[in-house]
């Protein structure tokens, strides 16, 4: 039976799927993806990245980024942006320009300024920082933290809020589901940076996560970042185990995927969850990860996993 989750949860918080722009050419796709009962928010996985959105200096494109976003507004879904400045599907010219710090600055304010307002009025939220902290806790040696410290984070992040001052902002990164020194790292940075008056909305915590593996520690974890005074979202959940799938290992990715929707659930300002797509079919997981894989709730066929079942448990358990 289909489950209205949206109405469930009385628009309190949504819950979404990445998506990109190849996987719009198949049409049984694109079905499930505007199915509204299911997804109320999408992400594009990889069209407003840098690469693809300032791919030469000063030259920018939205095609790609307009299209996930028409095809959100087709049936009402809300938009999260991904990213503005991350080391990742960065264009080359950005990488190996020497640029000196007062430039590469000026680059940053130019790039997150022209596209957070290109979509301007258009997303809940932005990605403004992406994957800025190493495992340790220190910061990440990207190009923009080797040429400027920490500035660029309080360039983009101011840039973006005069860009579209009603978009939420966010940094967004991985292993902060639970309680450890990467998450620690992540509350000192929110907290300095709201004590210099850097805008800051929210924390996105990826929860690129394995089966079995759900940290324990994960809803007290968003609490401690809510604490704050900041919002939080799941923003890119998978949870992927060996292959072959087993019935037995389908069943724990049933429960993980519970225990990450009801973590979010019972903390109130966690606003909403987002699939790192929903299909197996295009999932990121097997072409990263040699050997693994089956992170989605839905298979290669399109066919719901138990992980779905254990998706709208979660919802509703209270
Ligand atoms: O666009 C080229 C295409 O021209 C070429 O023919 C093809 C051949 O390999 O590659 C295409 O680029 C790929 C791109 O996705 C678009 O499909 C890249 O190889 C591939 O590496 C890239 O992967 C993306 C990955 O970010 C890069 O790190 C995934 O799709 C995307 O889902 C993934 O998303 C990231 C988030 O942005 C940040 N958090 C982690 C998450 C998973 O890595």
């Amino acid at each position: 039976a289909q489950l209205d989750i949206f109405a469930q949860l009385a628009g309190k918080k949504y819950f979404g799927t990445a998506t990109d722009n190849p996987e719009l050419t198949n049409a049984s796709y694109v079905k499930q993806l505007e199915n509204v009962l299911d997804f109320h928010q999408l992400t594009p996985a990889n069209s407003m990245k840098w690469e693809n959105t300032e791919p030469t200096q000063g030259n920018f494109t939205f095609a790609g980024g307009d299209q996930i976003v028409e095809q959100a507004e087709k049936h009402g879904q809300i938009m999260r942006g991904h990213n503005c400045v991350w080391h990742q599907q960065l264009a080359d010219w950005v990488t190996d320009g020497n640029f000196t710090k007062p430039e590469l600055l000026a680059i940053v304010e130019n790039h997150c300024g022209t596209l957070v307002r290109h979509y301007r009025g258009k997303m809940y939220s932005w990605d403004v920082i992406n994957e800025c902290l190493n495992d340790d806790g220190t910061f990440r040696e990207s190009i923009f933290f080797n040429t400027t410290g920490t500035d660029y984070i309080g360039v983009a992040l101011r840039t973006a809020r005069a860009a579209d001052p009603h978009a939420k902002l966010y940094i967004n990164d991985f292993n902060i589901e639970g309680q450890g020194a990467k998450s620690t790292a992540m509350i000192n940075l929110v907290k300095s940076l709201q004590k210099e008056g850097v805008p800051i909305d929210g924390i996105g915590v990826q929860s690129h996560l394995i089966v079995g593996e759900v940290p324990s520690t994960m809803e007290q974890n968003l609490r401690d970042f809510a604490a704050l005074g900041v919002e939080v979202a799941i923003t890119e959940l998978d949870i992927r185990m060996n292959l072959p799938a087993t019935p037995a290992l389908l069943q724990q990715q049933k429960e993980d995927y519970t225990t990450v929707i009801t973590a979010c659930q019972n903390v109130p300002e966690c606003i909403g969850v987002t699939l790192w797509d929903w299909t197996d079919k295009f999932s990121w997981v097997p072409g990263t990860f040699a050997g693994q894989g089956a992170a989605c709730p839905w298979d290669e066929n399109f066919v719901k996993k138990p992980a779905y079942a254990g998706i709208i448990e979660g919802w509703l358990e209270r």
